[in-house]
């Protein structure tokens, strides 16, 4: 059965299988290659999985390639030439010769290599072989390479690869044994618009700045990014729950004029720019007060996600016609997809859900994409 390598947030893996349960009649976890990697069986395969992602995109899975090949390995530094012959042979002649590929390699447990080692002899090579431009900032075509311990993975998952299976004779054969005690790589082409994510295990890493008010950042320069939001220019938006006020900062650098509600004060490098007035109550109070009207709402309150959702559909009339909001979802430990499913049900009335991920910078939540209905 065709395999595929998917990625999610360790705390999140059960939802992501749920994920591929939905996309496809037939996945089998193998094995897990390390905590929020599965290799997958699947009779849709990659390109099935990621067809029906494309058409509805899951939540929760961050992250799918396809395994077109797997190599056995020694654990030692000539790997990366058997991973390059190994792709030579069989990896190069599917590569589109007329569209920018690059090679992202995750390696997962100790090797004596880098991923960079990989990258660099890979692409080299198959940018000779093939003729593809490289391009790593905007490739088309990606070659995933997973290299990784199946001992361990074996024993986690309870199942076998097939690199794992033992003859029909019952007995291991021995390419087979040689294989169990060593490394395995998992190689496999894809279009990059089909993975889910463009970074390597959807490992979307933004460079620290020195002015940087919060880790929370992240998370919204990758929303803007993951759901495609151009903001307007000289736009007018409302940061709920803003303190100590990165996303307010963000907001900033892309020129728009900031409401900041939250009872907590903000990072005191936010007080002397004058686009920012900051509220200094809760978001409840602040909508009691007949408030302004907005191009964007965001909402990072540390709120349950129904009751968040709640004040959205109230604050929506504070939203122009082309307005659209940006909110985290705090999801619990428990009953998770119960309380996802009626915080979006809240929803549904008032917005459009232009789109809901698991981003790499959340932690116990989601990120939703409305739009008003
Ligand atoms: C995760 S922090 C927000 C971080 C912020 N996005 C940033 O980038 O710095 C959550 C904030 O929600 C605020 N908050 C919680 N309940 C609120 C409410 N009802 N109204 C306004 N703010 C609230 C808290 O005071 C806290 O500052």
């Amino acid at each position: 059965m065709p395999q595929l390598i998917l990625t999610a947030d360790p705390d999140f893996l059960e939802l992501a299988l749920d994920d591929a349960y939905k996309a496809a009649t037939e996945v089998t976890q193998v094995a897990q290659l390390a905590p929020g990697i599965m290799l997958l069986d699947c009779d849709l395969g990659f390109w099935g999985v990621a067809e029906s992602w494309r058409q509805e995109p899951p939540i929760f899975a961050r992250h799918i390639h396809p395994v077109d090949m797997t190599v056995p390995l020694r654990g030692a530094a000539d790997d990366v030439s058997i991973i390059v012959d190994a792709a030579e042979a069989e990896i190069a002649s599917m590569l589109d010769p007329d569209l920018p590929f690059s090679v992202q390699t995750r390696i997962l447990g100790d090797l004596p290599y880098k991923p960079f080692d990989v990258n660099r002899a890979l692409s080299q090579r198959l940018q000779e072989l093939s003729g593809a431009p490289l391009d790593v900032r905007k490739p088309m075509q990606i070659v995933s390479v997973v290299c990784g311990e199946m001992d361990d993975a074996v024993e986690n998952s309870g199942r076998r690869t097939t690199p794992l299976r033992t003859a029909d004779d019952g007995s291991a054969d021995d390419t087979q044994s040689a294989i169990r005690n060593s490394q395995l790589a998992f190689l496999g082409l894809s279009l990059a618009d089909y993975n889910l994510s463009d970074w390597a295990g959807g490992e979307r890493r933004f460079a620290r700045e020195k002015d940087q008010v919060s880790r929370a950042e992240f998370k919204l320069l990758e929303a803007l990014e993951v759901f495609h939001i151009d903001l307007p220019q000289r736009g007018v938006a409302l940061d709920l729950g803003a303190a100590p006020g990165g996303w307010t900062r963000v907001l900033r650098q892309r020129d728009q004029y900031v409401t900041a509600v939250d009872p907590a004060e903000l990072d005191p490098r936010l007080a002397t720019d004058k686009a920012i007035r900051h509220k200094r109550v809760t978001a409840e109070a602040y909508l009691a007060d007949e408030p302004d009207e907005f191009d964007l709402i965001v909402n990072d309150m540390r709120m349950d996600a129904r009751d968040s959702a709640r004040l959205m559909v109230d604050y929506a009339r504070q939203l122009y016609p082309h307005g659209v909001a940006i909110m985290t979802f705090k999801l619990p430990e428990h009953g998770r997809r119960q309380v996802l499913e009626h915080a979006f049900k809240i929803l549904r009335g008032t917005y459009v859900l232009a789109g809901a991920r698991q981003l790499f910078h959340n932690r116990s939540e989601i990120t939703v994409y409305l739009k008003k209905k």
